[in-house]
């Protein structure tokens, strides 16, 4: 599917002079990530934050600009706010995204949309209902790894996509010292949270939104899920898996083997086999990896070789000139650039709330190891309601 970009969400938009005020709700550890890389983006103005620690959202806005709004409902009130971007812990996101809908602004939440299907489906149906935006994170999507990707496997550079081997396992998170994980303000990593909500509710998105971009909605899957490392976290009763396997189908025919945890040694890789070569990522969490192409070769003789050497592939984008300075380069603010972009045009954002349900009905049916057998779509992508197709994102249309 070609696709030629004169529009990439890593650069400000057009000049046009029309900005949209944000608000950020939650200025905890995630918040800086934001905080840094909003200046890559003109159209979007930081208008403050809101945190029920006090403290927090007002080292926020010493750091990143706006104001330190005193409770949620002046946030709710100001009518120059037009996108709340929920930045609270997973418990929260619902009630918050709810409450933000209801007073007429657009949602852009970090990930998972909700905790559960029913509570995500109440919030997209309320933003449909009310013509308002609704998104959720991750947006690696935008970054250049993702973008030169989605554009090598749109020109059909591997020809027909088969498989993809996908593997969002962080490395074995009981051995690391995340106590000492500290934000860019001093914020604690929240892994009491982290490991609660699980590896898969925590990180499926980061694979699963590349691949339904690119494959479009999951029409078939398998799952399986094991907690292995249990006992490295006393006094913690409620712990999600740590380890999840997936099979899953796509519309376009592709499927995939998902591994997703943090239990084994660090793999963070994407690779695309298709019926004339094959694309590699090393790593999806660094918005600059290298995307690498190895075409088929002509061979003869007694040899098991057919791929020829690898090829690193221009990026398609230019990279964001304001990073956050972390282990992991995350393209975090490009989501929330645009959307807003996508309310000044009146359009939908590419992370659209029916593409942001169904990555979480998935990551749902993968942390609970639930796998739909039958050749039938899932609930959340019928037709109707979902209009994925194996495309790349509009921000990379030419
Ligand atoms: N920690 C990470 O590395 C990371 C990375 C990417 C995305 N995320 C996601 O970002 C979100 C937040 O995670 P975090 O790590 O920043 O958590 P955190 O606990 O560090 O920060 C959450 C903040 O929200 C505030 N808060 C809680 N309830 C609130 C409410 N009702 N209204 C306003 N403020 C409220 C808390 O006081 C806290 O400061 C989660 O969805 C998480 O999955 C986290």
């Amino acid at each position: 599917m070609a696709n030629d970009g004169s529009r990439h969400a890593e650069a400000p938009l057009e000049p046009s002079g029309e900005t949209v005020g944000v608000v950020f709700v939650g200025c905890g550890y995630a918040a800086d990530f934001y905080g840094a890389t909003m200046p890559n983006y003109q159209h979007v103005e930081v208008k403050g934050a809101f945190d029920v620690d006090e403290q927090r959202a007002a080292t926020f806005v010493a750091e990143y600009g706006g104001r330190a709004f005193s409770d949620f409902d002046e946030v709710l009130g100001d009518p120059d706010v037009a996108i709340v971007v929920n930045l609270t812990p997973v418990s929260q996101h619902y009630t918050v995204s709810k409450a933000a809908l209801l007073a007429g602004k657009h949602v852009y939440s970090e990930k998972p949309l909700a905790s559960s299907l029913p509570e995500a489906t109440e919030l997209v149906e309320l933003a449909r209902e009310r013509g308002l935006l609704l998104s959720s994170a991750p947006s690696t999507i935008f970054s250049q790894a993702a973008q030169t990707l989605l554009r090598a496997v749109g020109d059909g550079l591997i020809g027909k996509p088969l498989l993809a081997h996908a593997s969002l396992d962080m490395g074995a998170l009981a051995f690391m010292p995340y106590t000492e994980w500290r934000s860019r303000r001093g914020v604690p990593w929240p892994y009491l949270d982290e490991v609660a909500n699980g590896c898969v509710m925590e990180h499926a998105g980061y694979q699963l939104s590349w691949l339904v971009a690119m494959f479009g909605p999951v029409v078939r899957m398998a799952a399986h899920t094991s907690l292995q490392l249990a006992d490295k976290w006393p006094g913690k009763t409620e712990l999600a898996p740590d380890i999840s396997l997936g099979f899953l189908e796509f519309a376009s025919g592709t499927v995939c083997r998902l591994s997703i945890g943090w239990v084994a040694p660090a793999d963070l890789s994407l690779t695309v086999v298709g019926d004339q070569g094959v694309l590699t990522v090393s790593d999806v969490w660094q918005a600059s990896a290298p995307v690498m192409l190895q075409r088929h070769a002509r061979t003869s003789g007694k040899t098991n070789a057919y791929l020829q050497e690898a090829e690193q592939l221009p990026f398609v984008v230019p990279p964001a000139q304001h990073r956050y300075d972390d282990t992991h380069d995350l393209t975090v603010g490009a989501g929330v650039a645009d959307m807003a972009a996508a309310a000044l045009k009146g359009e939908q954002p590419f992370l659209s709330a029916d593409f942001s349900l169904h990555v979480l009905d998935v990551s749902l049916r993968l942390s609970e190891g639930r796998g739909v057998m039958e050749d039938v779509a899932l609930p959340a992508c019928d037709d109707k309601k979902l209009t994925l197709t194996p495309a790349v994102p509009r921000t990379a249309a030419r």
